[in-house]
């Protein structure tokens, strides 16, 4: 069972904020204060390039970040060369479609999505299809909007290359059946990218047991720091692939019409790296794996089950997804633009988000301008639920009236 109270005073953001019912976690996470001390301890002890310097605190700092990297590895069972520090999640599925897909993909060949996947996970394979030729593909959701194995079937082909998929949906929290979409692929020879941004964080992921090719997901959902990311892939694969920055420390030789990379990981990090996040980063998967993601899991769904129970009492609201499995809520006043109910939970201390979260095919998919989205941490509390169902009722009896 998690202590949650004695959880958030590791959060600087609750202790200023009692009264704060912070439920916009799918978007970006708070910070602890072992991670805020990470990166800090950086700046104020080390502060100095990593790789390439020849003196002590360039030393330290490499062991440093590379320690990062062991810790992230560790954290999904990776190989430590198979994790890819980038921008965040959307820089890792664009890392990927602008290689692995562009310089794989020809005309005839496929690539399967779906409607559940954030911007980050479709634009990027829109454009790959677009310049070569390759054909994308929707697996179509079911009345609830969730992605079935018999859908994904009904897609799938021999000319299948590539499927571009989510774990957990930004908007509807559903969890995707994966280890089987991912058996069905591999039969085809077709590699799997994974959108774990919704996963990492929130339930235990091990990349052997999936045996996904690729997996996305970023640091600030993480409690992590923003401005950091990981792409994880298969050794075999990114070692295929080439980049798509060139410069500084990638380089391996340099010659006025010819050049060699490094190998993977380094090869894809281009330049000077984001040193003092991925140091954060990696005090963020230890601060996690220390609360354990199944107790995370299982908290995070009591409470949204909690609050999908004080919502069903509500007259006019609808929920979009009553039944995901993590902590992920979506609804609508009936009459009430997201934005407009979103001010009502403002003025109650309760950080919601509202609109399309990034994700316009969903949102789209439900007929709707957009959702009101709540989305739980293991530092929420049933007082936070409590306040959350409360701003419900005010801002369907204010909108109402009107
Ligand atoms: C499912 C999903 N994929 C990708 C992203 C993009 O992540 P980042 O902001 O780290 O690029 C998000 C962010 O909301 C997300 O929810």
């Amino acid at each position: 069972m998690l202590n949650v109270e004695k959880l958030r005073k590791d959060f600087p953001v609750l202790n200023e904020n009692p009264k704060l019912a912070y439920l916009d976690n799918a978007a970006s996470t708070l910070k602890p204060q072992c991670v805020i001390e990470a990166v800090d301890e950086y700046y104020a002890k080390l502060g100095v390039n990593v790789h390439r310097g020849v003196y002590k605190l360039s030393y330290l700092a490499t062991d440093a970040y590379e320690e990062a990297r062991g810790k992230v590895a560790d954290f999904i069972h990776a190989d430590f060369e198979e994790v890819v520090f980038t921008r965040g999640a959307s820089s890792a599925l664009n890392l990927v479609a602008s290689s692995y897909g562009i310089n794989n993909l020809k005309p005839g060949d496929e690539v399967i999505t779906t409607e559940l996947e954030h911007h980050s996970n479709c634009m990027p394979w829109l454009h790959a299809c677009n310049v070569t030729g390759a054909t994308l593909k929707y697996i179509p959701l079911n009345e609830e909007g969730r992605i079935t194995v018999e859908a994904f079937q009904s897609v799938l082909t021999e000319h299948t290359k590539i499927v571009a998929i989510t774990y957990v949906s930004n908007v509807m929290g559903y969890i995707t059946p994966i280890e089987e979409i991912i058996s069905l692929a591999h039969q085809v020879g077709a590699i799997v990218v994974l959108d774990g941004a919704q996963a990492v964080p929130h339930m235990p992921v091990d990349v052997k047991k999936l045996d996904c090719d690729f997996l996305a997901f970023s640091g600030h959902k993480l409690c992590g720091p923003t401005g950091i990311g990981v792409l994880y892939g298969k050794a075999k694969l990114l070692a295929i692939m080439q980049p798509t920055e060139f410069g500084g420390d990638m380089a391996d030789d340099v010659n006025c019409y010819t050049m060699t990379y490094k190998d993977a990981p380094y090869r894809f990090e281009t330049g000077t790296p984001i040193i003092a996040s991925a140091i954060g980063l990696g005090k963020a998967v230890e601060y996690v794996s220390g609360i354990g993601l199944s107790e995370i899991a299982k908290y995070e769904y009591f409470l949204k089950q909690k609050a999908v129970e004080g919502l069903k009492q509500i007259p006019n609201v609808i929920v979009y997804n009553e039944t995901a499995e993590t902590g992920i809520i979506s609804f609508n006043i009936k009459g009430v633009h997201p934005h407009d109910a979103a001010s009502v939970f403002d003025n109650n201390d309760v950080c919601i988000r509202a609109g399309h979260h990034c994700a316009q095919l969903i949102t789209k998919w439900l007929k709707t301008v957009g959702t009101v989205r709540a989305s739980f941490y293991f530092y929420n509390t049933l007082e936070d639920v409590e306040k959350f169902v409360q701003s419900v009722k005010e801002a369907q009896e204010f909108f109402g009236s009107l």
